[in-house]
């Protein structure tokens, strides 16, 4: 069984997540380290039981993320994108709930393009390009914000959602998702 390196993740306060992150360089595509590396932030993401995780979440300021989300319908695929790219699609913003592994506990309601076109690199550095909709596009838009020193609380129209999971999930039916990101993104 391979091992699993867990690492710890920064939460907000950490200048490292406001920081607009660097691309890989091309050179660095399918090495090894950056394999251990992208390794490590999965079992991270898995163990913290995310949906999705950014490089600068584990303190490196690169443009790099993961997501999954196994139990979403439909289910979203494992996925490594490097040096990603975002282009919305055509549609009005809509609101759902996220969290955040760097922002522990809390939830809030954040708008976002319905749908969007991602690309980018995986871990082999062959491109890829995919629609996302749904709620493998609002983890998208959550984690590439990490990527330009953006997290989702700047996104949010109205605080008067935001709250803490445990008293929400008491007043109402928040799902546990985005980043909990199950936090959801
Ligand atoms: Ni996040």
């Amino acid at each position: 069984m391979a091992s699993m390196l867990v690492l710890p993740i920064v939460r907000l306060g950490d200048p490292v997540l406001r920081a607009v992150a660097q691309p890989l360089d091309e050179s660095v595509f399918g090495t090894r380290d950056l394999k251990r590396f992208v390794k490590a932030m999965i079992d991270t993401m898995r163990r913290a039981e995310g949906v999705g995780l950014a490089a600068p979440q584990v303190g490196e300021s690169i443009r790099v993320f993961v997501f999954e989300a196994k139990g979403a319908e439909p289910p979203v695929p494992l996925t490594v994108a490097i040096n990603p790219r975002l282009e919305p699609l055509p549609g009005e913003l809509v609101e759902g709930w996220e969290g955040c592994l760097s922002i522990p506990g809390l939830r809030g309601l954040v708008p976002r393009h319905p749908a969007v076109e991602i690309s980018g690199f995986d871990l082999e550095g062959r491109p890829f390009a995919r629609r996302a909709e749904g709620f493998e596009a609002r983890i998208v838009q959550h984690e590439l914000d990490h990527l330009d020193g953006v997290v989702y609380l700047d996104r949010m129209r109205d605080f008067s959602s935001l709250g803490y999971l445990e008293e929400l999930e008491r007043e109402a039916e928040v799902e546990a998702q985005a980043e909990s990101e199950t936090e959801g993104p």
